[in-house]
């Protein structure tokens, strides 16, 4: 296993010893939540665990929850979960982060606010001191308004394309049957406001923005892991 692959593995590891008996979890989508699930999956083989439920972010985690016997819920049964972990593509000291690599935020920002307690679990090259410095920022778009909405997020200033996707022509279409718009902004100076300022834009439905949702953020490195911590936010 890569270095990479370990890291992600020992963050992974670290966020499943979270998960109670009897918990209805939130399963993020990414190359490193595939290692939680994994874990969850092989602590309920082994009695480690049970009575999980689990929620999927997207048709990824879902079929690798079924693949190594994760019970399946959905929120309409569970509207409160119980802790939702997940993956980033970038994480900053404010354990605030970018999220939709891989096209799932929109779900996965479902999942995580409706969570009393969200885990963020990612190797070492994640971490940044500035959200958006060499890290685009996904935007999950109405397809019906996805020209106007391109032209609004240059006009905030940045360089925006749309998603395109390997293995089929034209834009990636989400789990949800939308659109993401991949925008440049640099290093973001104000996130908060910048989340305001797109989510203002009518056909925007989500940004890759995860501000103020996280309580714990596991980082693995070479050779151990490291947690950033904040206080708990109240139960909604
Ligand atoms: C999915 O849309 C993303 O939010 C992922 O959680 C994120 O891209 C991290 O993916 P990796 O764990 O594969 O880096």
């Amino acid at each position: 296993m890569s270095w990479i692959e370990g890291a992600k593995r020992r963050a992974a590891r670290a966020a499943a010893a979270h998960v109670q008996k009897g918990s209805v979890v939130g399963l993020g989508s990414g190359s490193t939540t595939l290692h939680f699930i994994q874990i969850i999956g092989s602590h309920l083989k082994s009695g480690k665990l049970s009575d999980i439920l689990g929620i999927p972010t997207s048709h990824q985690a879902a079929a690798e929850a079924i693949k190594v016997g994760i019970p399946l819920t959905s929120l309409d049964e569970h509207p409160k979960l119980d802790i939702t972990i997940d993956g980033a593509d970038q994480i900053d000291r404010n354990l605030d982060a970018i999220k939709g690599g891989g096209g799932a935020l929109l779900r996965e920002k479902v999942l995580a606010s409706a969570s009393k307690k969200f885990i963020l679990i990612a190797d070492s090259r994640k971490l940044t001191t500035r959200l958006g410095e060499s890290c685009p920022l996904p935007i999950e778009v109405l397809p019906f308004a996805i020209k106007p909405v391109l032209d609004r997020i240059r006009n905030l200033g940045a360089k925006a394309k749309i998603r395109v996707g390997s293995g089929k022509l034209g834009p990636v279409v989400t789990d949800n049957g939308n659109f993401i718009i991949d925008a440049e902004f640099g290093a973001i100076d104000d996130p908060w406001s910048l989340q305001r300022k797109l989510k203002a834009l009518t056909g925007v439905l989500e940004t890759g923005l995860f501000l103020g949702l996280t309580d714990i953020v596991y980082i693995g490195t070479q050779d151990s892991v490291k947690d950033l911590r904040r206080p708990r936010k109240e139960d909604h």
